[in-house]
């Protein structure tokens, strides 16, 4: 028997449903905050990814899936939006006559050879926002309180943890500081860290296996080493969350895994006991996009991880609306009552109703079950003699009443009694 890959997963039935509902959340929030849709190729060119999400991110040294294909290019699944958002607006030099920012979101899947656990798979969707061409900070803070929001829809109390990583000069005094700091006690790191010191020591503060270790515990942060103009910049940032009064913690030691953040960084957490890991983040990636062979552009995004948000949702008993049940199920014996009830099936969905009918020529026996399982609010119970007077029989399936009911009488029948 041929099963599904290690870290993937079928979407079917109520967690289906759970996530349309999901969708319409996302789609209506992105709509007020005015963010348009796009998708964007599930494969790109490795270098896309590796050069963007960054050469020293755990994400492109140990999780991309990289291949060669039958043309003998390197491609590579995507392991994340934000890169082939940015590709596309170089491809496209949207950068040309820009009167607005750029302001998209997807709802994709993403690809990371990750070791498969609780919100944590190989195959996973990413529903994420990118705002391009704006370095204010309302910016910032329109990504996060989005992200917020979002969550308070769906019914979760959330907790955004925030950092800043400063601009690059503040950046790059704190990555000499954290080398300093972090050399001597080499020998106590793990052996990706002894690498990652020299090439991107940031990386050492977020690494799985040093993370909660004293040294790290004890380690420089980034607040001691910024400049005045992105000090400055963060105090705005919480003074402007302060006025939305969008609640917020910060965690000096938030760096974010991939490569390309500067300033404001972000993650979103739960209180909700057994959710221990991050439902979403973002941050400011004013370096990317010039990094892709693009123009000078500041840029600000986040991104929400579908898995996680549901184990969130199930974990806080969050009772998602979604319909369980149908309007009508519409039952028939003969032939000649089956082309009639393939019509009336039709015209109920068109004017709204959710309709059901037999397609296995069960009898009336077994559509009556069907109806029950189905939990049809009415059955209309089709015979050839009823349908001499244009006649159907509808049954309330609650209250068990039965009437009869003229076929063009059907529509506003059932709308009376809904
Ligand atoms: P990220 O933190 O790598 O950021 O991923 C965002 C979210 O995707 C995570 O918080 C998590 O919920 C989910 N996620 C990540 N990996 C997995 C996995 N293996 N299985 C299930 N869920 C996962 C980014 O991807 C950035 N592109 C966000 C961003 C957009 N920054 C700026 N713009």
């Amino acid at each position: 028997m041929i099963t599904k890959q290690k870290g993937t997963y079928d979407i079917y039935g109520e967690e289906a449903k759970k996530r349309l509902y999901v969708n319409d959340i996302i789609k209506g929030i992105c709509e007020k905050y005015n963010y348009t849709y796009i998708e964007t190729p599930v494969f790109e060119a490795t270098e896309l990814f590796h050069r963007g999400v960054g050469e020293t991110s755990d994400v492109v040294k140990k999780e991309t899936y990289d291949f060669v294909d039958r043309g003998e290019r390197s491609i590579t699944l995507r392991p994340e939006g934000t890169a082939g958002v940015v590709r596309w607006f170089i491809e496209n030099k949207l950068y040309g006559n820009m009167t607005e920012p750029v302001k998209v979101y997807y709802n994709e899947k993403m690809y990371r050879y990750e070791r498969p656990q609780s919100g944590r798979n190989r195959e996973f969707t990413q529903f994420g926002v990118e705002l391009i061409g704006s370095d204010d900070v309302m910016a910032d803070v329109d990504v996060i309180s989005l992200a917020y929001q979002t969550y308070t829809l769906l019914g979760l109390d959330t907790k955004i943890k925030i950092n800043t990583l400063g601009d690059n000069e503040s950046r790059l005094k704190y990555k000499d500081a954290l080398i300093k700091y972090l050399e001597p006690h080499m020998d106590e790191l793990c052996e990706d860290c002894k690498e990652r010191i020299s090439k991107n020591p940031l990386r050492v503060l977020d690494c799985k296996i040093d993370g909660e270790k004293d040294i790290i515990k004890g380690a420089p942060i980034t607040l001691d080493y910024l400049n005045e103009d992105s000090l400055n910049r963060y105090n705005k940032l919480k003074d402007y969350l302060d006025l939305l009064e969008i609640p917020y913690e910060e965690d000096p030691r938030l760096v974010r895994g991939l490569d390309y953040y500067n300033h404001t960084v972000f993650e979103i957490y739960t209180d909700i006991e057994g959710v221990n890991f991050a439902l979403g983040g973002g941050g400011r990636y004013n370096g990317l996009i010039k990094e892709l062979d693009g123009p000078e552009m500041p840029a600000v995004g986040f991104a929400m991880g579908y898995d996680r948000t549901m184990i969130a949702i199930d974990a806080a008993g969050v009772n998602i609306p979604y319909k369980k049940d149908i309007d009508v199920y519409v039952m028939y014996v003969s032939d000649s009552e089956k082309e009639t009830a393939s019509y009336i099936v039709q015209n109920l969905r068109l004017n709204g109703f959710t309709t059901e009918t037999d397609y296995l020529n069960k009898g009336l026996k077994g559509e009556f079950k069907s109806a029950d399982r189905f939990n049809a609010k009415f059955l209309i119970i089709l015979n050839d003699k009823d349908l001499e007077s244009n006649e159907v029989n509808v049954k309330d399936n609650v209250t068990k009443e039965e009437e009869k009911v003229n076929i063009n009488d059907l529509i506003d029948y059932l709308d009376m009694h809904d």
